[in-house]
């Protein structure tokens, strides 16, 4: 009798509990591979795989791209970069149905693995308004740490919420940039 009382409390409780999943926002990824947040997003936001091809996620796992990354110094160990690797290889620019991805990969070059997301020119397009006045925004502003930091201006960009309507620069008002 109690353990069907407790079965029918917890049946009860997951009809008015539902467990809340993880939504992605207009068509963006959810970043949710632990290896690749705790490696990755150490010193900056784990970027969503999606914003770069694969060569590039290669080029930063290779012994070259970890011991000079943007000047410091990547550390994983042999099995998680695999992992991590897999992880990014996956869900690469090149298979993002996404508008704005498509048009960010066909901004990259063929001819060259791109280690930047923040020089592609589709990039640059939507946030002119900020590069414009970069050192104002970007490098004077104590709120945030460079121009790929995403988070700093999209709050939820790890769950994939790029919208314009949510974006904001931090120390701003939306009249300072539009
Ligand atoms: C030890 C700190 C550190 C770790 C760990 C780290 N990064 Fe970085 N990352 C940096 C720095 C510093 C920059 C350059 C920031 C700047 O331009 O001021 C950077 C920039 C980047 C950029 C370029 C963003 C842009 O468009 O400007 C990408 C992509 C990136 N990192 C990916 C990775 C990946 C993938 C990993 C894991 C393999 C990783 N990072 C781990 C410090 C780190
Ligand atoms: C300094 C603040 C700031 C940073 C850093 C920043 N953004 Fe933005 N982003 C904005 C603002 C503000 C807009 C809205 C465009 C406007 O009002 O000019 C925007 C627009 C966008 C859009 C277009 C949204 C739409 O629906 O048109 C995308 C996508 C985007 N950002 C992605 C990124 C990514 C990816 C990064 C990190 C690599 C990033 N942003 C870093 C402020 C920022």
């Amino acid at each position: 009798m109690r353990r069907i009382l407790k079965i029918s409390l917890l049946f009860f409780s997951l009809l008015i509990l539902p467990a809340q999943p993880i939504m992605a926002h207009e068509d963006f990824d959810v970043v949710d591979n632990q290896d690749y947040i705790a490696i990755c997003g150490d010193c900056h936001m784990a970027h969503q795989p999606q914003w770069m091809p694969a060569r590039s996620w290669n080029y930063f796992l290779t012994n070259k791209g970890l011991n000079d990354h943007f000047g410091v110094k990547v550390d994983i160990k042999g099995k998680d970069l695999q992992a991590i690797y897999d992880y990014l290889k996956a869900a690469d620019s090149s298979k993002s149905d996404n508008k704005i991805i498509k048009r960010m990969e066909r901004s990259y070059n063929p001819n060259t693995i791109p280690i930047r997301i923040t020089t592609n020119r589709h990039y640059e397009k939507m946030h002119r308004k900020i590069i414009d006045d970069e050192k104002r925004f970007v490098h004077d502003n104590p709120k945030v740490q460079y121009m790929g930091d995403c988070k700093a201006c999209h709050e939820d960009a790890l769950t994939g919420d790029f919208s314009e309507r949510s974006a904001k620069i931090p120390g701003f008002q939306k009249s300072d940039w539009e």
